[in-house]
């Protein structure tokens, strides 16, 4: 579904009007929709059929409560990469039970934390981190759930930074390793080997890179049950892309259609890491234009919200389409949108036609929802921006403005050394 629609040429979100949601809240703003949000759940989860499956959100995308308080409600699982995202999961209600951990480099403290929730399974990428995991489990006197993550060196075709399924990447433990990372872990007394895990990228386009991915994948499950490994899941990772501008990525059918071609059929639970594919277009960010200007080269619109509020153009030259919410006031012309932080790199848009504008009109940042609010800091002494979630004619403030005193918040002055 697209939440964002224009009515008598000013663009709403649902049935909200984003201009009143701008007046009430202030800028920068993000604004998500429940529905979008529900419905991106739901796709996928259709398409995966009667196939044994667990949708776990992976909440680095998007980790505000209410988000994922909407997603867990319609069943979901979440993708951790933290203590503080266990945190965060459990508090917006995420069932235990659901919760995969993933990431190359966990604390002791955050493996006993895991631990004590119970969750379902960690996504080991190291044998030096499968032999923590046991020490911590042994302290406690458990057994912990593991599946390791496997390298398969695939070329998601993507951006190199967010890359993760090639030899030379740090995530996953090498292909070739694999068998004997499962012998190690049987002859561990803590740990169960119970999945595999593989996530080769994000913002994939096409689906073929999952399928050689994951055909391999099933190759690797063959042999590891051969060997006498009880393997009961398969975790396929996220990675699923959007449109962020003419980009055609697979629906959640083709996508779907993929993944149970490859690895359906072999008995296990397959768990899901999607993120960007749930939130992204579920969520703009709203800013408002504080003044043009030009000097002999180009035409800048600055805006109010900069490079710590939404960083993808910044870090990864990314295109978010930005748009009016009123109607254009004339024909498109080349400018960059650019925020007000101390850095060249601090810009929205470069070089991209766009309408006249005036001080005061309000811009809609596109494809927001995944890895904006997420992603944001206080850099330059900015306050974070506060979050919206409307479904149908509701709306709420699901995250207040921080205040300055937000800023120094546990910083102290210890005058015997600063004088
Ligand atoms: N699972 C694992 C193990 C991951 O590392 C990621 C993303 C996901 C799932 C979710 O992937 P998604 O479905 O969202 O593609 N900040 C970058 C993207 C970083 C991706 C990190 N890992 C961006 O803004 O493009």
């Amino acid at each position: 579904m697209n939440a964002f629609t224009r009515r008598d040429g000013r663009l709403w979100v649902e049935d909200v009007s984003l201009d009143e949601l701008a007046e009430r809240h202030g800028t920068p703003l993000f604004v998500y929709s429940a529905t979008a949000l529900t419905d991106n759940y739901d796709a996928l989860d259709r398409a995966l059929g009667d196939a044994p499956h667990t949708l776990c959100y992976s909440i680095k995308t998007n980790m505000n409560l209410a988000v994922v308080r909407t997603l867990v409600a319609r069943g979901a699982g979440i993708d951790i990469t933290s203590g503080g995202e266990l945190f965060r999961a459990l508090r917006a209600g995420a069932s235990p039970e659901k919760i995969v951990y993933s990431g190359v480099g966990k604390r002791d403290d955050e493996i006993d934390q895991a631990l004590a929730a119970g969750i379902k399974m960690f996504n080991v990428e190291s044998r030096a981190e499968l032999r923590r995991i046991d020490a911590v489990a042994g302290a406690r006197g458990v057994r912990a759930p593991v599946a390791f993550r496997v390298n398969p060196d695939v070329d998601p075709k993507t951006h190199p930074y967010i890359s993760t399924g090639l030899r030379t990447s740090k995530f996953g433990i090498p292909w070739g390793e694999a068998g004997e990372a499962y012998a190690e872990a049987k002859a561990l007394q803590h740990v169960d080997a119970v999945g595999i895990d593989c996530h080769i990228g994000s913002q994939l386009t096409e689906v073929q890179p999952f399928v050689d991915a994951l055909n391999r994948v099933r190759h690797l499950l063959l042999e590891l049950r051969d060997a006498g490994h009880a393997i009961r899941t398969i975790d396929v990772g996220g990675g699923l892309g959007v449109t962020y501008d003419d980009e055609t990525p697979p629906s959640f059918e083709q996508y779907a259609s993929g993944v149970l071609e490859s690895v359906g059929g072999l008995g296990c639970d397959l768990v899901f890491e999607p993120g960007r594919s749930f939130t992204a277009n579920a969520g703009v960010m709203l800013t408002r234009v504080l003044y043009e200007k030009r000097n002999d080269e180009k035409r800048f619109v600055i805006v109010d919200g900069g490079m710590n509020d939404l960083i993808r153009p910044a870090l990864y030259q990314a295109y978010q389409r930005i748009e009016p919410v009123g109607p254009a006031r004339g024909d498109a012309r080349a400018a960059d949108v650019v925020g007000p932080v101390c850095e060249s790199g601090d810009f929205l848009a470069k070089d991209r036609p766009f309408p006249p504008v005036e001080t005061g009109d309000l811009l809609a940042v596109h494809s927001a929802g995944a890895y904006g609010f997420s992603m944001s800091s206080n850099y330059n002494g900015r306050v974070r921006a506060a979050e919206v979630l409307v479904k149908g004619d509701r709306a709420a403030l699901v995250r207040e403005r921080e205040g300055y005193e937000d800023l120094v918040r546990g910083e102290s002055i210890p005058e015997e050394i600063t004088g």
